[in-house]
């Protein structure tokens, strides 16, 4: 008989203990451990089960295949009409695959899967745990993409949901979101752990014995990672993560793990009162609009994933009000802007140490691309001198800690990004020439080796 137990499981990395700690002794998160409740079968019906499988299974079609004998082919990719995600799914949605998206509430998941579910030549069954059937038919209808064959259930039991799917037979299944759904044969709460797991592979079986590509919706827990157990991320063949600021309308959609194609692509929409809308030229979207040129602002070619975008970088420096001056930045590394900072002092000669300084990246964006340090650079010693930087320049290298100007990668697809909207100027790093043809761009390349020699160039 199936008896009832207790167990305590991390809510970080999915790892049970039979009592409480502190400090979850797998993963070393502090403070995760959760009671949950199990139905656990006893080792003798266990065994009996995986017995019964396992013969079925050597019957049926577990025999090893030698490689050449496997055919492929035909794993057929279906190409929705969002460019953006065709493109961070690696060339559209492959059959029996399952596809989680993670992101901040209100960032816009249930918005982009009920617009793929309606712009879709197909029939979709899109499953909400959160939503009413009506609300969710007020956003369809705010929306206004064309109708396709799209149904909706309102549904938080998982065998319930799975069954009319069998029934249904849909192209594609959504699940809006997998911390609503509660499978009967677990007693813990929805969201727990063991729920989250439970029906991760409930859904995951259901993909692959059905060949329907399923989409499931994730929460995001306050460090930013899917909440529920990492192992949700094993069982899912696609990782999407959703993200942006919330002030600002563009939004990122970013693979994190991807089994069918690079985990290096990037999908940019933005939102607006009719829903999310494409993004296929990120740097007009970035570049802030203005009519003069002022002081402490700088533009970087820089790569989001495999992008190239030109990001504007503003600095003002100001007077410190305090004795100790202020450091603040939004969308770079504070203590990366510390050490810029003592590089142009100890190198250069600037004094930063009576005034504040404020940095912040245009748009809201979060850039870790090292090659934006040179516009940073620039528009720290703009701001400080109060020289205005002509607007067609831009910059792409990073600054090591002797002030010198480092090469950076793919300088060829910056330079053509640079091009394309019109630049006339980029200032690189000078061991990154190698690999440049100028004769290819109509812009004029300047390499630079130090940063004393860009200050030459610019502001004297
Ligand atoms: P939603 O998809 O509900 O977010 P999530 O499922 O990730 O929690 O999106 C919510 C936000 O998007 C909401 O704050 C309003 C905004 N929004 C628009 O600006 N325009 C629209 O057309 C829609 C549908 C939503
Ligand atoms: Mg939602």
């Amino acid at each position: 008989m199936a008896k009832v137990q207790k167990i305590f499981a991390c809510t970080s990395c999915g790892a049970s203990s039979p009592r409480w700690e502190g400090k979850c002794s797998s993963c070393g998160e502090w403070n995760t451990l959760q009671e949950e409740v199990i139905m656990k079968e006893t080792p003798k019906e266990k065994q009996k089960k995986m017995w019964k499988g396992a013969g079925r299974k050597v019957k049926e079609k577990a025999k090893p295949k030698h490689i050449t004998k496997i055919e492929t082919g035909n794993t057929q990719r279906r190409e929705t009409h969002d460019k953006e995600l065709n493109r961070v799914l690696g060339g559209g949605i492959v059959s029996g695959s399952i596809v989680l998206i993670g992101g901040e509430p209100g960032i816009g998941k249930s918005t982009l899967m009920l617009q793929l579910a309606l712009s879709l030549d197909a029939k979709i069954l899109y499953i909400s745990g959160e939503e009413s059937e009506e609300q969710i038919k007020m956003r369809a209808d705010r929306l206004g993409t064309r109708t396709s064959d799209c149904y909706i259930m309102s549904e938080t039991n998982l065998t319930n949901s799975l069954m009319q799917a069998q029934i249904l037979e849909p192209d594609l299944l959504v699940v809006d979101s997998i911390q609503t759904l509660t499978s009967p044969h677990i007693e813990s709460p929805p969201g727990s752990v063991s729920q989250v797991r439970e029906c991760a592979s409930e859904l995951q079986r259901f993909a692959k014995e059905s060949n329907i590509p399923v989409f499931i919706i994730g929460h995001i827990n306050k460090d930013g990672a899917i909440a529920g157990p990492k192992l949700l991320e094993h069982i899912v063949d696609v990782v999407l993560q959703f993200e942006g600021d919330r002030n600002y309308t563009h939004r990122i959609l970013r693979t994190i793990k991807n089994r069918f194609g690079s985990t290096a692509e990037l999908g940019i929409y933005e939102m607006q009162g009719t829903g999310l809308r494409q993004v296929s030229n990120p740097s007009e979207l970035l570049l802030s609009q203005k009519e003069e040129d002022l002081s402490g602002s700088a533009i970087a070619a820089t790569l989001e994933g495999a992008r190239p975008m030109l990001i504007e970088a503003q600095a003002l420096v100001s007077t410190a009000v305090y004795s100790s001056p202020q450091r603040s930045a939004t969308g770079f590394d504070l203590r990366r802007l510390g050490m810029l900072l003592a590089v142009l002092e100890k190198r250069c000669g600037f004094q930063f140490g009576s005034n504040d300084v404020f940095l912040n990246i245009a748009g809201g964006l979060k850039v870790n691309d090292p090659a934006i340090d040179l516009a940073i650079i620039c528009s720290l010693i703009s701001s400080l001198e109060d020289v205005a930087l002509p607007s067609n320049i831009c910059f792409a290298g990073e600054i090591g800690l002797s002030g010198e100007i480092r090469s950076v990668q793919r300088i060829d697809q910056r330079i053509q990004e640079a091009n394309r909207l019109g630049f006339e100027q980029i200032y690189i790093s000078k061991y990154n020439m190698k690999g440049v043809d100028p004769s290819r761009f109509d812009l004029e390349i300047i390499p630079l080796a130090k940063v004393e020699e860009l200050y030459r160039h610019l502001f004297e």
